[in-house]
């Protein structure tokens, strides 16, 4: 009779029995698997781990807070935030290539993350939220032609560079079992059942362009608006991601007597089981029109809205 609350027991066990005494630390950044990993490792060990979260700037709205009130004030985790979203942004300046972004997303986030590392003092071993699919795609890839068609940060080096030993709590789940094991240990529904979020954040979601903070600010709050239509809705478990790109087009518009030159903004949502292949999610026009409305209506700087209705392939979910 296999429950998650044994699974629970005996990964907090092993948890033990693999770090001892040791420290762990845990890198954390909002999304699902991340965040079970830290919950169930606090369980296990306490005080012997210390998360840090390196804040890069580039998150939905409201994200970074919640993570620091989850981890930190519920949680009573040791929580370093590290907003470095400056030195990101500064790197990102000038940048439009997308798989130039990644790789400066990337190194950056390493540099950071070493950083903060070494002023708590160090630790024996990094804990990494990797899942059965991860450990899947890793083995098959490995020695093979590489079919990566976007490069997708992750910490890798960074155990060996700092000389940690990992502990990955999580590999034998699929995301639902990690989505479940999450709700029993007490972390909130908004984080269990979130939708995967692209480690280099907004980044790629304002293609072709230079990434600016007005930029961003744009995009955040267009992309709050369509979640939040897709919540009232009652669609966001139904659908795998949902997104607003930010086009690095003006269009003209018209707005009471005046003539407007502003962003157009795409709506991006679909359906898929791991991510691999996906298709477009067939919202109604009535949902379409009526957010549409709201985004030209309350976001300043976007007089136009298109949806997406690629699927994957031959689209790719991101649009860079
Ligand atoms: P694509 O756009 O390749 O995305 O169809 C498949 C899934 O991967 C996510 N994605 C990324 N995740 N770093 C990540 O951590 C990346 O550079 C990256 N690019 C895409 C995407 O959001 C989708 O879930």
């Amino acid at each position: 009779d296999w429950t998650m609350a044994a699974f629970r027991d005996q990964a907090i066990e092993a948890i033990r029995k693999q770090v001892g005494s040791g420290r762990v630390i845990c890198g954390l950044s909002g999304g699902v698997d991340s965040s079970v990993a830290a919950a169930l490792i606090h369980e296990a060990i306490g005080d012997q781990l210390v998360c840090v979260f390196v804040d890069h700037g580039l998150l939905r709205a409201g994200e970074a807070d919640q993570v620091v009130k989850v981890f930190r004030d519920r949680f009573n985790i040791n929580l370093v935030h590290s907003d470095a979203s400056d030195l990101f942004l500064g790197k990102l300046a000038g940048k439009t290539d997308p798989e130039e972004k990644r790789k400066i997303i990337g190194a950056t986030f390493i540099d950071v993350f070493e950083a903060e590392a070494k002023k708590v003092g160090g630790a024996d071993f990094l804990a990494q939220g990797t899942l059965y699919p991860d450990v899947i795609e890793s083995v098959s890839f490995a020695g093979g032609p590489s079919v990566t068609i976007k490069s997708h940060h992750n910490v890798g080096g960074l155990p060996e560079r700092m000389n940690m030993k990992l502990v990955e709590p999580l590999r034998e789940l699929f995301k639902d079992e990690v989505r479940a094991l999450g709700r029993e240990l007490g972390l909130p529904d908004e984080m269990v059942g979130r939708h995967p979020f692209p480690g280099p954040g907004l980044a790629i979601r304002i293609p072709g362009q230079e990434i600016t903070r007005e930029k961003l600010d744009i995009l955040r709050k267009a992309d709050t608006i369509y979640l939040e239509e897709i919540r009232n809705a009652g669609l966001y478990d139904a659908i795998w991601q949902a997104f607003a790109v930010l086009l690095p087009v003006k269009t003209v518009g018209v707005m009471g007597d005046d003539r407007t030159y502003d962003y157009a903004l795409a709506l991006r949502a679909v359906t898929s089981t791991d991510g691999m292949t996906a298709d477009y999610y067939p919202f109604d026009h009535g949902f379409l029109g009526r957010t549409a409305n709201r985004i030209i209506n309350e976001v300043r700087g976007v007089n136009r809205v298109v949806y997406d209705v690629t699927s994957k392939p031959p689209g790719t979910i991101e649009w860079e």
